[in-house]
């Protein structure tokens, strides 16, 4: 039997990418549920539903998915907008706010995504929260010699920090821009807003996963169960 999480995940993934129009610039986000919205925008250039996109990706795991369904691409120097986005994210709130960077790609993510006119983002159903933080800690993408210090004030402010590891824990995570990840847990975000505001101020600090006011649409995956023939 197919895992429920995935089933949501594809018909989210799918869904999203019937929402691309032709002639469009579009960021690709990062992640398992936008790899199929990857994958079924890669099938629609393929079967001429859509013609002449031009994809932003928002990680070299991105990158190389796009490549692999022959999706055009270009960097944010070449382009002026971005028409839509597509990404994932780990916790949803009732206000359409986020936690991302589950994948180590949120600082780039942010970048793309909030410049998109429209940002849809793509869920399976155990995403859905009532505050952030209840279920993920909030990445914080950190330079190197910041790591110490950095550890120091997010305690300061409530947080459990814990540097993210690798596979088999050989080592930390390193990110697409050469750095790593402290995963802070705190026991609910109360105001996501200023949170996101503090911690980036953070000397050494690049970027945290909290993402206000940037997306315009959730899709959410549901389990559909099946109905008995009688
Ligand atoms: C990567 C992300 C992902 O979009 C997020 O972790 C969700 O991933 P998935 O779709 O695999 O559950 O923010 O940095």
């Amino acid at each position: 039997m197919t895992d429920p999480i995935i089933v949501m995940k594809q018909q989210v993934g799918k869904a999203a990418a019937e929402y691309i129009e032709s002639n469009s610039i579009i960021g690709l986000g990062t992640g398992s549920t936008t790899a199929y919205a990857i994958e079924h925008i890669g099938k629609r250039l393929q079967s001429g539903t859509l013609k002449n996109i031009v994809g932003i990706p928002t990680s070299f795991q991105a990158e190389v998915l796009a490549k692999q369904y022959n999706i055009p691409l270009s960097t944010l120097d070449m382009v002026d907008h971005i028409d839509i986005a597509i990404d994932g994210a780990d916790e949803v709130d009732p206000y359409k706010n986020l936690i991302k960077g589950g994948g180590a790609a949120h600082t780039q993510e942010k970048i793309v995504d909030s410049l998109a006119k429209k940002f849809i983002v793509v869920v399976d159903g155990n995403k859905m929260v009532d505050k952030l933080g209840s279920t993920v800690p909030v990445p914080v993408e950190v330079i190197p010699k910041a790591l110490t210090p950095v550890i120091r004030q997010l305690k300061e402010l409530g947080g459990s920090p814990d540097l993210r590891m690798g596979v088999k824990k050989a080592g930390p995570v390193v990110t697409d821009q050469g750095n790593l990840i402290i995963d802070t847990k705190f026991d609910y975000v109360n105001d996501p807003k200023s949170l996101e505001a503090i911690i980036n101020n953070i000397p050494g600090v690049l970027d945290n996963g909290l993402f206000v006011d940037v997306a315009d649409l959730i899709l959410i995956g549901e389990i559909i169960e099946d109905v008995p023939v009688v």
